[in-house]
């Protein structure tokens, strides 16, 4: 199956309805996906990327109803990552003499993971171009760290599209392929959470980045992500949400993430979500069971929230390691310009809010002062105090 983007390039990718998790099981998919690879055929043959690993069979069988691959004049893969590079030990076995276009870090994570030094790499920079014929070229950009340093975008002239790889992506299956064909509200719900969730540890180099192509003053009619949508209906709406999500993005949002033992924690969770919401009526309150609930649907909550308060239970001298775990992944995600408030419930020793604070405030969060430390299950009068944490946040 080949899909019709413009003039004389195609979709050739792989919509996966089936797909549960990526990177593992560290992001989680709950709308399927796609891995977009891209045909040009020009006086050129050029394919943009491959699938992964797990589909190269159906992916060379349906490029062999399209094309001869002797026909092949070259692959530009965009980013060795398997989810798009996974399908090119096979391709390459049918065609070793194929020219592969990547960047400098292109070579070093393909030839590192699929041992082939002899392969026929050009190695490509920011600025080069590739002459597809019919006087249309194909312009690499440089994009390190989005997602990975060997990451690209390549930009075919008169036909203004902007093939970006895993930048604008989502996890996230539309049969029809389009952004204007997907639920709109899903689409930006799975953009954000794939933002959230994967670019942001980067959003500084994003920033830079988007300037960087913002002042190209390219003329863009597609954007052809890697994964998800094509955007062709107003592309640049996902450019200018970059822009916003890169810049230490927060709306009117306050996250309540924890987890509890015998309820006292939870107790504490749920009044300080009353209070908050009789402060400030305005802001958006939402309360999540980190054991019971997506760590990933958190996430994205908490990259929304200018705001998160963090609750455990101190447990063998420490905190529960639903909440640590959890913790251990938002360090890793370096979000910026959040406030934070702890809270739990303890029987004796009482590390619990200690321990939060200190795993916060690693993570980059600016913990306020007031803290509810309550001894066993709280009274009405501690739950009370749940106020001042309000109040902090607010
Ligand atoms: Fe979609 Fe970084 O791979």
């Amino acid at each position: 199956m080949k899909v019709h983007l413009k003039s004389n390039v195609y979709w050739v990718g792989k919509i996966d309805w089936e797909l549960q998790s990526f990177h593992g099981d560290d992001y989680s998919i709950n709308h399927g996906s796609s891995q977009n690879a891209y045909l040009i055929q020009e006086e050129k043959t050029i394919l943009v990327d491959t699938v992964w690993t797990p589909n190269t069979t159906e992916f060379l069988d349906n490029l062999k109803k399209e094309i001869d691959l002797k026909d092949l004049d070259a692959i530009i893969v965009q980013h060795g990552e398997v989810d798009h590079s996974g399908s090119l030990p096979a391709l390459m076995a049918e065609r070793p003499d194929l020219p592969i276009y990547c960047t400098a870090n292109g070579v070093k994570s393909l030839t590192g993971q699929f041992h082939h030094p002899e392969w026929d790499y050009r190695v490509v920079k920011t600025g080069d171009t590739l002459d597809v014929g019919n006087g249309k070229s194909l312009v690499f950009v440089e994009m390190p760290m989005l997602h990975w340093p060997d990451s690209m975008a390549s930009y075919l002239t008169q036909d203004n599209i902007l093939f970006s790889n895993d930048a604008f992506g989502q996890h996230f299956a539309v049969g029809e392929l389009f952004n204007d064909k997907a639920d709109q509200c899903l689409l930006m719900e799975e953009a954000i959470k794939y933002y959230a969730n994967i670019l942001t540890p980067f959003a500084p180099i994003a920033k830079r980045k988007l300037q960087e192509v913002i002042s190209m003053d390219l003329t863009i009619d597609i954007i052809a992500p890697s994964h998800g949508v094509i955007w062709r209906d107003n592309p640049l709406q996902i450019v200018e949400k970059y822009v916003e999500w890169s810049d230490a993005y927060q709306e009117d949002q306050i996250t309540i993430v924890y987890d509890t033992m015998w309820d006292g924690t939870k107790k504490l969770a749920h009044r300080l979500a009353l209070e908050i919401a009789e402060l400030s009526p305005d802001t958006v309150v939402k309360t999540y069971n980190v054991a019971l609930t997506d760590k990933n649907d958190i996430i994205t909550e908490v990259f929304k929230s200018r705001a998160i308060a963090v609750g455990s239970p101190t447990v063998g001298n420490d905190i529960l390691s639903s909440v640590a775990g959890w913790l251990y992944f938002l360090k890793e995600l370096k979000m910026k310009n959040k406030q934070a408030a702890v809270f739990g419930c303890y029987g004796w020793s009482g590390e619990c809010t200690k321990v939060l604070r200190e795993k916060l405030t690693e993570a980059g969060f600016s913990v306020v002062e007031p803290e509810a430390r309550v001894n066993w299950v709280p009274t009405e009068d501690q739950l009370s105090e749940m106020k001042a944490i309000a109040q902090a946040l607010v």
